[in-house]
Protein backbone atom coordinates (compact mmCIF):
# COMPACT_ATOMS: atom_id res chain seq x y z
CA UNK A 1 0.00 0.00 0.00
CA UNK A 2 1.11 3.11 -0.91
CA UNK A 3 1.72 5.38 2.14
CA UNK A 4 3.46 8.66 0.80
CA UNK A 5 2.17 10.05 -2.13
CA UNK A 6 4.42 12.84 -2.78
CA UNK A 7 7.62 10.13 -3.29
CA UNK A 8 5.05 7.02 -3.95
CA UNK A 9 6.86 5.20 -0.56
CA UNK A 10 4.78 1.69 -0.03
CA UNK A 11 4.73 0.62 3.51
CA UNK A 12 6.85 -2.74 2.71
CA UNK A 13 9.75 -0.30 1.10
CA UNK A 14 9.77 1.90 4.20
CA UNK A 15 9.58 -0.94 6.74
CA UNK A 16 12.58 -2.82 4.53
CA UNK A 17 14.26 0.43 4.90
CA UNK A 18 14.13 0.97 8.47
CA UNK A 19 14.92 -2.70 9.31
CA UNK A 20 18.04 -1.82 7.11
CA UNK A 21 19.18 1.01 9.18
CA UNK A 22 18.70 -0.89 12.17
CA UNK A 23 20.80 -4.15 11.07
CA UNK A 24 23.58 -1.41 10.20
CA UNK A 25 25.73 -1.41 12.94
CA UNK A 26 26.57 2.27 11.81
CA UNK A 27 23.21 3.06 10.64
CA UNK A 28 21.77 6.50 12.03
CA UNK A 29 18.22 5.72 13.90
CA UNK A 30 15.65 5.48 11.56
CA UNK A 31 13.52 8.56 12.06
CA UNK A 32 11.28 9.53 9.48
CA UNK A 33 13.81 11.87 7.58
CA UNK A 34 16.27 9.55 7.42
CA UNK A 35 14.38 6.55 6.20
CA UNK A 36 13.85 8.29 3.32
CA UNK A 37 17.07 9.85 2.77
CA UNK A 38 18.01 5.86 2.77
CA UNK A 39 15.42 5.32 0.03
CA UNK A 40 17.26 8.41 -2.01
CA UNK A 41 14.34 10.55 -1.37
CA UNK A 42 13.16 13.73 0.39
CA UNK A 43 10.78 14.27 3.18
CA UNK A 44 7.75 16.94 1.21
CA UNK A 45 4.93 17.63 2.83
CA UNK A 46 5.19 15.47 6.03
CA UNK A 47 1.58 14.33 5.41
CA UNK A 48 2.66 10.45 5.64
CA UNK A 49 4.64 11.14 9.06
CA UNK A 50 2.42 9.87 11.68
CA UNK A 51 1.70 6.30 9.49
CA UNK A 52 5.64 6.36 8.92
CA UNK A 53 6.32 6.31 12.11
CA UNK A 54 3.67 4.24 12.85
CA UNK A 55 5.67 1.81 10.77
CA UNK A 56 9.04 1.85 11.73
CA UNK A 57 7.98 1.36 15.38
CA UNK A 58 5.87 -1.50 14.33
CA UNK A 59 9.30 -3.63 14.22
CA UNK A 60 10.95 -2.23 16.22
CA UNK A 61 8.19 -2.82 19.26
CA UNK A 62 8.03 -5.89 18.21
CA UNK A 63 11.22 -6.97 18.32
CA UNK A 64 11.30 -5.63 22.25
CA UNK A 65 8.60 -7.26 23.30
CA UNK A 66 10.71 -10.68 22.06
CA UNK A 67 13.50 -9.56 23.86
CA UNK A 68 11.62 -9.17 27.06
CA UNK A 69 11.93 -11.69 29.73
CA UNK A 70 9.18 -14.12 30.09
CA UNK A 71 7.78 -12.82 26.93
CA UNK A 72 9.51 -15.61 24.48
CA UNK A 73 8.50 -18.96 23.51
CA UNK A 74 7.21 -21.02 26.93
CA UNK A 75 9.20 -23.73 27.39
CA UNK A 76 7.13 -27.03 28.32
CA UNK A 77 7.58 -28.36 31.54
CA UNK A 78 9.43 -31.92 31.00
CA UNK A 79 7.30 -34.02 33.84
CA UNK A 80 7.22 -37.32 35.20
S1 LIG B 1 2.91 12.17 1.55
FE1 LIG B 1 4.93 11.75 2.22
S2 LIG B 1 5.94 13.64 2.09
FE2 LIG B 1 3.97 14.06 1.31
Amino acid sequence: MIICSCNVLSDKQLREAAEEMRADPNGKVPTPGAVFRHLGCRPRCGGCFPAVIDIIHEKSSEETEASKPGTGPRKRAVGR
